[in-house]
């Protein structure tokens, strides 16, 4: 998800929720999707990328990272709450090395989820093999610190996992595949059983702090209410109960490797209510704009769509919740008027 100053509310809400929990956090470790990258898909092969202007135009130097934001992502400010780093950096990104990866690194590719088949829409980086280059990251770790630290660093750090709107908005209500094969309870199901199992593979690796964010309202994100023009362009109220639904199936399964890995202190980030509290008063917490995004006209420009030649794009991106319409959904910005 892309947009800024909503990061600072959904921050303050996460930290709320862990920092009681986590007091002494080392290193903060990164899976997911494009809440969370920091630029692992300038370097793979997929149309889904935002390493260009006017992504970034409000981070630091004015730099476009390929976070799909106008300036620093949640993780960002978690780091820097933590007193860590006021950024955390992409795995794949050449800038750096284990020097810094050792106090944070993102393993994130936007687009995927935790559907094997929603990281081939797009070509993007299966959640798998986030996991398979965090394997990677703890040997150069290992190398890097020797065993003195190692398992101390890895149960201290804090592990940040977002992911599943992609699951839903890119694979299941677009394509036949699943929804032919599942009810929406029953592909929930299925992916908190691949939730279930990383987290458990995860803690084989070392973790013991880790955070699961639920799915936000994403029925209101401004793609999302462009193709509900139907609907006078409301939130899709089939994809917010499908979120919300997700987020209690979520919260029982959290208790679960609470009480069978001894030493885990596994949680749920829930920021969907205060997400849809922001979008239905964006006035009460300082936004103008709730519905459309500030990249382009705000209704359908996401990724290669939103960039610095198009002219509706917003002057103070500070005013609205979303930076840009969030989905790279191709088949239907397609059939949308491209101005
Ligand atoms: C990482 O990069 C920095 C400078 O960019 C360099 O000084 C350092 O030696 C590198 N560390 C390793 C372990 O390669
Ligand atoms: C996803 O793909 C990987 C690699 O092929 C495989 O190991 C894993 O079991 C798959 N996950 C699911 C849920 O099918």
């Amino acid at each position: 998800m892309a947009y800024k100053a909503i990061h600072l509310f959904l921050f303050a809400h996460f930290l709320l929720q862990i920092s009681s929990i986590y007091a002494k956090v080392p290193a903060i470790i990164v899976f997911g999707d494009s809440s969370v990258d920091a630029g692992n898909n300038n370097k793979i092969p997929t149309i889904l990328k935002s390493n260009f202007a006017p992504y970034g135009r409000d981070f630091s130097g004015g730099q476009p990272t390929g976070r799909f934001s106008n300036g620093r992502i949640p993780t960002d400010f978690i780091s820097e709450a933590f007193g860590i780093k006021s950024s955390i950096p992409a795995y794949l990104d050449p800038k750096y090395n284990i020097t810094d990866f050792a106090t944070g690194v993102s393993f994130a590719s936007a687009g995927t989820g935790y559907d094997n088949a929603t990281s081939n829409v797009l070509s993007v980086i299966p959640l798998w093999k986030e996991l398979e280059s965090c394997k990677e990251f703890q040997k150069d770790l290992k190398g890097y610190l020797g065993n003195k630290n190692l398992n101390e660093i890895l149960g201290e750090a804090l592990y940040l996992i977002s992911a599943g709107t992609n699951d839903f908005l890119e694979n299941y209500y677009v394509f036949p595949e699943r929804s032919s094969q599942f009810s929406i309870d029953g592909y929930q199901k299925f992916l908190l059983e691949i939730t279930y199992k990383f987290v458990t593979e995860l803690y084989q690796l070392g973790a013991r702090k880790i955070s699961i964010a639920g799915l936000p309202p994403m029925g209101c994100l401004p793609l999302e209410r462009t193709t509900n023009v139907m609907f006078g362009s409301d939130c899709v109220e089939e994809y917010n109960n499908a979120a919300s639904s997700f987020n209690d199936k979520l919260k029982v399964l959290v208790t679960k490797p609470n009480k069978e890995h001894d030493g885990i202190q596994l949680i749920l980030s829930n920021t969907y209510d205060i997400l849809s509290d922001i979008i239905h008063n964006p006035d009460s917490f300082g936004f103008d704009d709730a519905e459309t995004a500030c990249c382009g006209t705000g209704f359908f420009e996401m990724g290669h769509m939103c960039d610095k030649i198009n002219p509706f794009t917003c002057s103070d991106a500070n005013k609205y919740v979303f930076w840009d319409a969030f989905i790279p959904q191709r088949k239907r910005t397609k059939s949308l008027p491209i101005m």
